[in-house]
């Protein structure tokens, strides 16, 4: 088990560490933040924000939720989501997902998982709009990395959906989205290559809620 103590220990030798690289480190830091990128991941331990991406304090906001959904009545994205835009202004709105995801795998499996449920129901419903591409794949592992995929294009999709992300990107052309992949197999960042202002043109139509000449 771990020694909570031990945490205390690192602390200690990581500010000592950050000192002398720079002796007003944390002062400067106090000052205030100015991160260009929003990273919404998955809540899993082996999937870190900051590390993954060889980013420091300061650089980068982070939400983290079980399967890095990006879930339309959730309070708590929507809030980081309006701040990392209107305030902050992040120039990129990164969704990263990763292969091993316990939350994609569990939503391949149901069974009843109690509080988790509801949860989940979002990742089953990114099954089901995509089954057809999904269960012509024989091998169990490529299904689930390539549901893994998909649930990043999905949540991509549900980033631009979001009214201030709109706002903003008709403003200014920012945020931009991508949508990325940890492989904790092999420690690698992949970038899944998503144009999202194509994708977002292909569905405008249903989603654009600045759009003046919509078919209605
Ligand atoms: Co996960």
């Amino acid at each position: 088990m771990l020694d909570v103590s031990q945490i205390f220990e690192n602390n200690k030798r990581w500010v000592a560490e950050k000192l002398s690289g720079d002796p007003e480190y944390f002062e400067k830091l106090s000052k205030g933040q100015s991160p260009d990128v929003l990273y919404i991941g998955c809540s899993d331990s082996r999937a870190t924000a900051e590390d993954l991406m060889g980013m420091q304090p300061g650089e980068v906001f982070v939400h983290r939720n079980i399967a890095n959904l990006v879930v339309s009545t959730d309070n708590n994205l929507n809030a980081v989501v309006q701040y990392a835009v209107e305030q902050l202004k992040v120039k990129f709105i990164v969704v990263c997902g990763h292969y091993e995801c316990g939350g994609v795998k569990a939503a391949m499996n149901p069974t009843d998982m109690g509080q988790l449920n509801s949860w989940l129901q979002t990742l089953r419903d990114v099954y089901r709009l995509h089954e057809e591409e999904l269960n012509v794949i024989e091998d169990p592992q490529k299904r689930y990395d390539k549901l893994v995929e998909l649930n990043v294009l999905e949540q991509c999709y549900n980033v631009i959906k979001i009214d201030h992300v709109q706002r903003s990107l008709s403003k200014t052309g920012y945020p931009k989205i991508l949508g990325w992949v940890f492989d904790v197999r092999t420690g690698k960042l992949i970038d899944l290559g998503l144009d999202m202002e194509q994708e977002f043109e292909k569905i405008r139509y249903i989603y654009d809620l600045y759009l003046l000449d919509g078919p209605l």
